[in-house]
Formats: structure tokens, C-alpha cells, sequence
């Protein structure tokens, strides 16, 4: 398609290019022929004083040459000028003609190549999957979204961005951002008017979770393995890729210890060189089972180094021991966001975490399934509330790790009786043995954020969060059904 449009392009340039040409030479003989001495037998003068035109032929062709270095598209349109006129006066009457050919042929390559640009614009539209998948967005952005719909801009299929002035822009990469919390944060930092880079390997990540950003001019997906070392100028790191859930963690541990350690020397050795701040998410898997409770940042943990969650639990703890390594040592400005469970719309429905089996066993009537007596308590963050501690995180002036958490604490019982209620479901809870080093109970304390962080706390109550979830997992359920009934080479729907 490209392709094609460009060899019209040149095509009609070099129409335009020859036709100019012509007419440039013609214009030059009429000016040194109409000047003295004036050639037997002809005689302009009069055609000119008739038409009481009076035409400076020097200063037309000037014209016609600067606009045309101008404007290319504009050229033709030139061409209705005296000059034309005059030359038709003075021509042979085929020569006119041909004027008359060249430019029709140029005005109908002139429609082709709108034709193309206009077909070219929609396919475009169609790629970027605005249509398809629409963002995920709160009521304000929606609104955004249906005004932005209205308005005459270029890139009406996003959501409104804000327009920041040169020197509050940012340019900023995010690792993982193709992942459940780094396409909210990507979300939150284009709305904000900056430019976002996401760097992601698609291992746990969706193309899907982007899709609504792509095309658009602020934003940019590299799809790349932070293992190895990436070369992008950016003013600050949101370092968020690693798997987050155990099975995905534990699936292939060696890499997962890699992306930690590897992958986050080569997130700080890229922040050293572009002298940029960076902000590593670690978690609050750092305090393993803990024997303290709530758990605060001076918790220095109680993790298993050789347990089946080490992996993830010691590559982040090397993860931070490495943050501050390169402080100390390099006078880098970092940030560490110790994340409690996070839970809302784009997480995985299969990634094995209670929010997401409780979930999508209680939309298809399955047993609910509980490990031990359910008298484990966790506490559940709605993704926004901790992309809002992020963002202000990163812009404070405190570098020493801080939790990101709802310290509202739920038993796992009443978690599991919670769901279903919401989900209006009549299925039973189903006991199972508990896994190995599973925490027995889980809750931050935030005061540190809340002093820090300029009074950041949650706001979004467990069942709001949870309504927004439940909406997207029935949606992402429906769409599994509907592949798997596909894949099946259409035979169930023709059979039943
Ligand atoms: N979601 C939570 O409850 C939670 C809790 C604590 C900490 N965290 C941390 O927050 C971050 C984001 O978690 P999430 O829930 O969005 O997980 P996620 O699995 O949805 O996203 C992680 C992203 O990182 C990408 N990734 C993994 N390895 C990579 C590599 N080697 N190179 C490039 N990209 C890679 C994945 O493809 C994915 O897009 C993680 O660092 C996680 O440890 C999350």
C-alpha cells in the first residue's frame, strides 16, 4: 500500500516537475520575445492591453518557481495564473492542448493519491484495533474518550491526552509495561501528557493490554528482553518486568531469578548513563512469612532462600540490595515501591492468585477453592490506588523503600463469601492443603507511604474494585469460551 502510494507520489511530482518546466521555458520565450526587439510578425502587445491585464512576465515566473519550491501539491493550481493565458495567446494551438492534457492527467494522479492516503489512513485506524479494544477506562476517561471522538483531531481513537508544555514533558520508559499494573501505569503517565516507551519480552504480558496506545505519537512498545541490555534516552524507569504471580514465577525459575538480578543491573546501569531517576517495584514478598505483623519497611523479612517462592522472593530482595548498591555507589537516584497484593481489570484469569480463582470458579459455578481452614488473611489494593502511589513515589524526594498496600484485611473465608455475593453465585467453597510457604497473614502498614507521599492512601473500597474486576473477567471468560468453541473447528456449535 505504501509502496504504491509512494510511486504515485513520485509519479505526480515528476509530472508536475516536467509540466512546470515546459511552461517555464514557454514563459522565458515570451519574455524575450515580447521584449525589443520584437520579431517580425509577432505581436503581443496588443492580446495583453486587450484583456487590460497587463502581466509581468519576470515576476510571474518567479512566483510560479518559489511556489513551486513552496508547495509542491500547489503547483497546478498556479498554473491558472495570466501566465498560462498568455502562453496560449502566443502558442501553436497544440501546445495549449498539451497544457490541457498535462494538467488533467495531473489533477486525476492528484485524486488517485487522496484516494490512497484516505484508504491507507483507515486500514491504519483498523490496525491499531481502536475499534476492537476499547481502553478500559473510568467513567472520566471515557468521557474523555467519546470527546476526543467528537473533536477534529488527528488521533481521535485515543483518549484525550493532556498537552504539557516542553519542559514538564517527560520521557518515560516502563519495563513490563505490556503487563496488568504497567499498562495502568501507561495509562495514567500518557493521560498526564508524557512520552512512555514500553520495553517487554511478552512473557506475561498482552499485546491486547497496549493495543488502545498503538499508533498514537507519545507512545512507543519495544518488544524486548530487559535480560539484555537495552540503549533508549528517557528522563526516568518505571522498572516493573517480572512475572508477579507464583505459577508464572515458579514456571521457569532460573529466568525469573535473571529478570531480577540481570535484568534490573541492566534497568540501573541504563539510568546511570542517561543520568535519569529510576523506580523499582518490588514486593512485599520480601518479608516472606513475616513474624511481624503489620509489616512495616524496617521488617527486615523471614523468607525461605531455597523454598519453591525464592526465586521471585530472593530476586527481589537482590533486586532492592542492587537499587542501593548503585545509590550508594553510583549517586543514583532511585525509588523502591514495596507492592502488596494488587488486584483489577487486565490481571491474568488463569495466573493462580485467590482474586482470580475465586473469580472465575464463582462466574462458572465452580467450588471455590480455599487452602487450609481460610483463615489466612491478605489485603487487596485496587490497581489504580497503587499506580497513583507510583506516580507520586516517584516524584518524592525519598529514595528508601516504601510499601504500597490497602491495609484493610480480609480472611480468606470472607474473601471467598464476598466474591460470591457479588457474583450472585450458589457455589460451594472446597478446601485444599495448604501450598508451602504461603503466608499466614499479610498487611501493610502505610504510614510511611501516607507521610512520604503526600497523604497517598487507598480510596477504592474492596467491593467497588471488585464489581470493576468481576465486569472484566465475565468478558475475558466469554472471549475464552468463544476461541475455545473455534478451535474446535466450529463443531460444537453446529452439533448442539
Ligand atoms: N500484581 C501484584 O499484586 C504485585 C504485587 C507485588 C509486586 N508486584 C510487582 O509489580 C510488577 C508488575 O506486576 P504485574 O502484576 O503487572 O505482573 P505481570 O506479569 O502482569 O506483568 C509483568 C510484565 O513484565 C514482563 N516481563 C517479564 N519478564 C520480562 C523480561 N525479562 N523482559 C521484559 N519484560 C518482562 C511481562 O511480559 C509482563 O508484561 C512486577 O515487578 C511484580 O513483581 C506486583
Amino acid at each position: 500500500m505504501t509502496l504504491r502510494r509512494n510511486l504515485l507520489r513520485s509519479l505526480f511530482v515528476c509530472l508536475v516537475v516536467v509540466f512546470l518546466s515546459l511552461t517555464l521555458v514557454y514563459n522565458r520565450l515570451n519574455f524575450y520575445s515580447s521584449g525589443p526587439p520584437i520579431p517580425d510578425g509577432v505581436n503581443l502587445q496588443p492580446s495583453f492591453s486587450q484583456e487590460n491585464n497587463a502581466i509581468d512576465k519576470s515576476k510571474d515566473a518567479y512566483h510560479l518557481e518559489s511556489s513551486f519550491k513552496d508547495d509542491l501539491h500547489a503547483a497546478p493550481l498556479q498554473l491558472q495564473s495570466p501566465l498560462q493565458s498568455a502562453a496560449k495567446q502566443i502558442s501553436p494551438l497544440s501546445q495549449a492542448t498539451f497544457i490541457e492534457e498535462m494538467q488533467s492527467e495531473i489533477s486525476r494522479l492528484r485524486q488517485r493519491l487522496e484516494e490512497m492516503e484516505r484508504k491507507q489512513a483507515s486500514f491504519e485506524g483498523h490496525q491499531n484495533g481502536a475499534q476492537l479494544f476499547p481502553p478500559l477506562s473510568s467513567s472520566s476517561s471515557s468521557r474523555h474518550h467519546q470527546q476526543q471522538q467528537g473533536s477534529s483531531n488527528n488521533y481521535q481513537q485515543y483518549m484525550k491526552t493532556k498537552q504539557l508544555p516542553y519542559s514538564e514533558k517527560k520521557r518515560i520508559l516502563i519495563t513490563g509495561g505490556a503487563g496488568f499494573v504497567g499498562s495502568h501505569l501507561l495509562d495514567r503517565l500518557l493521560l498526564d501528557g508524557h512520552e512512555v516507551i514500553v520495553a517487554d519480552n511478552f512473557y506475561t504480558g498482552r499485546r491486547l493490554n497496549i493495543a488502545h496506545w498503538i499508533g498514537h505519537p507519545n507512545f512507543e512498545l519495544l518488544h524486548h528482553d530487559i535480560v539484555n541490555p537495552l540503549y533508549v534516552e528517557v528522563d526516568e524507569i518505571y522498572h516493573l518486568a517480572s512475572p508477579a504471580s507464583p505459577p508464572h514465577y515458579m514456571m521457569n525459575a532460573v529466568k525469573t531469578i535473571k529478570t531480577n538480578t540481570v535484568g534490573t543491573i541492566n534497568m540501573l546501569g541504563l539510568a546511570k548513563r542517561v543520568g535519569g531517576r529510576i523506580l523499582v517495584a518490588s514486593t512485599s514478598e520480601v518479608y516472606g512469612d513475616p513474624t511481624v505483623h503489620p509489616q512495616a519497611e524496617t521488617y527486615w523479612g523471614n523468607v525461605n532462600p531455597i523454598g519453591p517462592r525464592s526465586c521471585y522472593d530472593e530476586g527481589k530482595r537482590v533486586a532492592e540490595a542492587l537499587t542501593y548498591a548503585y545509590a550508594k555507589q553510583e549517586r543514583l537516584e532511585v525509588r523502591v515501591a514495596r507492592i502488596f497484593n494488587t488486584y483489577g481489570p487486565r490481571m491474568h484469569v488463569h495466573d493462580g492468585r485467590v482474586v482470580s480463582n475465586f473469580i472465575s470458579q464463582a462466574l462458572q459455578g465452580r467450588r471455590l477453592s480455599v487452602y487450609g481452614e481460610g483463615r489466612q488473611t491478605r489485603s487487596f489494593q485496587y490497581v489504580t490506588d497503587l499506580v497513583e502511589g507510583l506516580v507520586r513515589l516517584m516524584a518524592a524526594n525519598y529514595s528508601q523503600p516504601v510499601n504500597l498496600g490497602n491495609p484493610e484485611e480480609t480472611r480468606i473465608a470472607d474473601f471467598a463469601r464476598i466474591v460470591l455475593d457479588l457474583v450472585h453465585g450458589y457455589a460451594h467453597i472446597e478446601h485444599f492443603p495448604t501450598p508451602v510457604d504461603d503466608p499466614r497473614r499479610r498487611r501493610p502498614d502505610i504510614s510511611l507511604a501516607k507521610r512520604t507521599l503526600h497523604g497517598w492512601t487507598p480510596n477504592v473500597t474492596l467491593e467497588e474494585g471488585l464489581v470493576k474486576t468481576i465486569d472484566y473477567f465475565r468478558g475475558e471468560l466469554r472471549l475464552s469460551l468463544g476461541q475455545s468453541r473455534n478451535s474446535n473447528g466450529g463443531r460444537s456449535s453446529v452439533e448442539t
